[in-house]
């Protein structure tokens, strides 16, 4: 059955698209039919996938959410890019924030992306989303839509901190819209595996949010027993 992974945290430049372009490839090299999509106006995904100028195309991830808003069928493929690493993917640009403005005055504006998604889901192993370094609408409709979501953080005092908010909208997502929501994985570079402490504080963290039962929680560290 389709996993879908949301990839996200509000705080920038922490490895989201890295994560979510390698996690892809290297499913798709383990042979599992791999769906990327960027919900992220920057286009960065795109553009690490080879797409030059993001701003430029006419077909993305946001003519697919409109045609889901007015009631459109979306053509099979419509907007899916194949890419030489055996991933597909749908890419987004500046567009998207104009959407994530007119979402709005949608009616179930949280459960746009869900519809498309259950409507492709069938055809892949893993669908997974790149979110945008905000809490928005759209990184909304990207945990609506996940079984889980995995959170790129950094081990250090004020990502911490900034990940409060992180796991209470998550928790907010899990009670209200989506209660196969889990927090899958909080992942972090190299680097930081020393810091026990603070990876001390992000599990409990996770922990406190008793609404995410089960809560699946795996930290990358040799030095923090998880519980
Ligand atoms: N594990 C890692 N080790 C070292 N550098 C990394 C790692 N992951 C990502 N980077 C680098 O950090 C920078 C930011 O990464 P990336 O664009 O993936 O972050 P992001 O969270 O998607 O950013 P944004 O919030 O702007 O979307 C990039 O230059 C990337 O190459
Ligand atoms: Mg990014």
């Amino acid at each position: 059955m389709c996993k879908v992974i949301a990839i996200a945290n509000q705080k920038g430049g922490v490895g989201k698209t890295t994560t979510c372009v390698n996690l892809g490839i290297g499913l798709a090299r383990e042979g599992k039919r791999v769906l990327l999509i960027e919900a992220d106006a920057q286009g960065s995904m795109a553009a690490s996938l080879g797409i030059q100028e993001p701003d430029e195309l006419e077909v993305t991830l946001v003519t697919i959410m409109e045609k889901v808003i007015n009631d459109e069928d979306v053509e099979p493929n419509e907007g899916i890019i194949w890419h030489d690493e055996g991933i597909a993917f749908i890419p987004a640009n500046i567009e998207l924030a104009g959407l994530e403005t007119a979402l709005v005055n949608v009616m179930s504006r949280e459960m746009i992306l869900k519809q498309y998604l259950d409507t492709v889901k069938t055809e892949y192993d893993y669908i997974l989303i790149d979110c945008m370094p905000s809490l928005g609408m759209i990184t909304i409709n990207a945990l609506v839509a996940s079984d889980y979501v995995l959170i790129p953080v950094e081990a250090a005092y004020l990502p911490v901190k900034g990940l409060q908010q992180l796991i209470k909208t998550i928790g907010r997502v899990h009670r209200k819209l989506n209660p196969q929501l889990s927090i899958l994985l909080v992942s972090l570079p190299s680097r930081d595996y020393g810091r026990s402490e603070v990876l001390s504080a992000i599990i409990m963290l996770c922990v406190s949010l008793k609404s995410l039962d089960p809560l699946h929680t795996l930290i990358k560290s040799p030095n923090v027993p998880v519980k």
